[in-house]
């Protein structure tokens, strides 16, 4: 005990810190999410994600480059399409934005991860993360089993444009097994398949849905994605997409489910990811600009929290700026 005992010794320089530091941080760790929209000719900023803005598909190879130079751990591409109809057809165009997005970065970053975020709510007219159907009372719901093949033909889409892995962020049930399946069944029993397991219906994902166009027109998510009361409900989310064949499981948001995130990090043996999402990055950015504290070391903070609770990777839109100062 005291004063044998003294743990301020291992605080006492930079360099023992570092040694003796228990979670690392690298530009490798981070994912950047990119919104790519098929009808821009010039990237258009959004005014809720300051410095993020949707992109014209000409700035995929841009992009693609600067992602690699930084030494990110990879992008993840969300598209918003020409069209928009009730069953969100355009989200297996060939031709979509994301399609077509991937296969410029693959050509000129073939080292470059590239993850494709695979949901109908961006190309759906109502906006809602499935195909709807009246429900026992003649309102309207999402039909679960019927979106199943619209998400496969998308994953299966962005696999022939050359994506490295997809990622469903829908919460149908079954979709991560129909997925496998359609993949397989077409030869890209290689593409790996990164679920968004854990998904709370969550406020913070307010800003993002400014960029990719897909807030719902009326109703909520809450109908399929979780209820932010519930933690073993993640467990059994985890289970069986593992079950259906997932490679990699997500938990998101991040910073207000990190109780979440460690007890999925105990019950997988899978490669985990967090999404740090548009609300917990819109907050930090208001803050800053309001001189309210230092974006670069909350930034840093907050990440390396996301780790220490057990992710491998963290997909965010601070991913640039946190590669920057890490080096
Ligand atoms: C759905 C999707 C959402 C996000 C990623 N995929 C929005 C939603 O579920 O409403 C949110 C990401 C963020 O807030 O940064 N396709």
């Amino acid at each position: 005990m005291f004063p044998n005992v003294r743990p301020r010794r291992l605080r006492r320089s930079g360099s023992i810190r570092s040694l003796v530091r228990e979670t690392t941080l690298a530009p490798s760790d981070l994912i950047l999410p990119l919104f790519f929209h098929e009808t821009l000719d010039a990237p258009r900023p959004i005014a809720t994600m300051p410095g993020v803005s949707q992109l014209p598909v000409s700035a995929a190879a841009a992009e693609a480059r600067m992602a690699h130079e930084a030494g990110l751990g990879g992008v993840l591409l969300f598209g918003l399409p020409r069209t928009k109809d009730a069953t969100g057809s355009s989200a297996y165009d060939p031709n979509g934005p994301v399609p077509r997005a991937v296969t410029v970065m693959k050509d000129v970053a073939p080292d470059l991860l590239v993850i494709t975020d695979v949901c109908v709510d961006e190309y759906t007219d109502h906006g809602h993360c499935g195909i709807l159907k009246p429900g026992p009372r003649g309102d309207l719901e999402v039909d679960n089993d019927a979106t199943l093949e619209v998400l496969a033909k998308a994953a299966l889409a962005h696999a022939k444009a050359g994506a490295d892995v997809v990622a469903p962020s829908d919460m149908m049930d079954g979709r991560v097994g129909a997925i496998r399946k359609a993949l397989d069944g077409e030869g890209f029993s290689e593409t790996a398949i990164l679920s968004y397991s854990v998904k709370y219906a969550s406020s913070f994902y307010g800003p993002f849905r400014d960029a990719a166009d897909c807030a719902p027109k009326f109703g909520d998510r809450a109908g399929y994605q979780m209820d932010p009361g519930n933690a073993r409900e993640a467990l059994r989310e985890a289970r069986l997409d593992e079950e259906e064949g997932a490679d990699m499981l997500m938990v998101k948001p991040a910073l207000p489910y990190l109780d979440v995130l460690t007890r999925v990090r105990e019950a997988t043996t899978l490669p985990l990811g967090a999404y740090n999402v548009s609300g917990e990055f819109a907050m930090i950015k208001a803050a800053a600009a309001a001189g309210m504290l230092d974006e670069r070391r909350a930034v840093l903070e907050l990440l390396t929290s996301i780790r220490r609770a057990g992710a491998d990777f963290i997909l965010t839109y601070h991913a640039h700026d946190a590669a920057r100062w890490l080096r």
